[in-house]
């Protein structure tokens, strides 16, 4: 099935989530098709463009990043490819393989899980809501609270986590639910370097064993280069494609290994020979507006 969310107009006319039957073979589609997306935001004075003529196809078990300064239309994308945000125009499609399992599941940066509920309740949840028999729940769960490294921490509550454990209840969740696509916005750009590089190899590790389609967005051309299959640099405002660069990194990755080599130390400079312009075009917007 393809969850086809499109406008067709340039005035927002309200997303359109639809499905259709898949008619090319499965291996062949893209994972999520991304066509000519515009967003507009009509503020008190102006129409804000946010994001700009965007196409992109992504391709199933792809583990795609965006990078792009702050303010550029990151969240923006990927809340419309979510279904959350209404766009202006063009199209996006995600291909639904596993009829049953939900289209997508979100990581955010902050605190996105129930602080009433304890970390087994939390990982379990999106099951739960599904009505996925017990005896799956216990395994799936089980499973992903050990991969993350919380399984002594089962019956805790937010409050008495760490940030990075919170983040890793967040990653555990969205494993869990088993949905056609990961998305992921800087999920780990709130903590610290060290917290940020055990969890950056741990979600290797799980995403190894998965290889999900991942959308993951964040600032840091490091992590960038650290996680992806392929990187898409964006322009500041408006969000548009700058470049879509390969990450030719064999995997697993290990993390401190690959940012030892000259290969790593390439890419990022490469990389960051398209954002630079743009990060200074982004803080010339942000001094003027200031
Ligand atoms: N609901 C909204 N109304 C008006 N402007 C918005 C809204 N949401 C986001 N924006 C603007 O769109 C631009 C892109 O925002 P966002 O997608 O959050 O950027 P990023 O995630 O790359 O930092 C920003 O200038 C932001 O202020
Ligand atoms: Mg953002």
């Amino acid at each position: 099935m393809i969850s086809s969310i499109r406008n067709g107009t340039p005035r927002e006319q309200g997303a359109r989530v639809s499905h259709v039957p898949v008619s090319v073979p499965q291996e062949e589609a893209a994972k999520i098709s991304i066509r000519n997306l515009t967003k507009t935001f009509l503020t008190r004075d102006r129409i804000f463009t946010a994001v700009d003529d965007i196409s992109l196809e992504i391709q199933a078990g792809t583990f795609f990043m965006i990078v792009g300064p702050s303010g550029c239309g990151k969240t923006t994308l990927l809340r419309i490819v979510a279904g959350l945000e209404k766009h202006t125009s063009g199209s996006v499609e995600v291909v639904h393989s596993h009829p049953g399992c939900p289209g997508n599941s979100m990581v955010f940066q902050g605190d996105s899980i129930f602080p009433w509920m304890t970390v087994w309740d939390n990982a379990a949840y999106g099951l739960k809501m599904r009505n996925v028999p017990k005896r799956q729940i216990r395994e799936t769960v089980g499973h992903y609270l050990d991969r993350t490294g919380l399984t002594k921490f089962a019956n805790a509550y937010p409050h008495q986590l760490s940030g990075g454990m919170k983040q890793r209840v967040s990653i555990a969740r969205a494993f869990a639910n088993d949905p056609e696509v990961l998305l992921m916005d800087e999920p780990f750009s709130a903590l610290d370097e060290q917290n940020k590089t055990l969890l950056q190899e741990e979600l290797l590790r799980i995403w190894d064993e998965t290889k999900k389609t991942v959308l993951f967005i964040t600032h840091s051309v490091d992590e960038a280069v650290t996680l992806g299959d392929k990187i898409m640099v964006m322009t500041a405002h408006p969000g548009r494609t700058k470049a879509i660069v390969d990450v030719p990194f064999a995997r697993p990755r290990s993390v401190l290994e690959l940012r030892a080599t000259p290969q790593y130390g390439e890419l990022v400079y490469k990389i960051w020979g398209y954002l630079r312009e743009e990060v200074q075009h982004a803080k010339a917007d942000a001094e003027g507006n200031a």
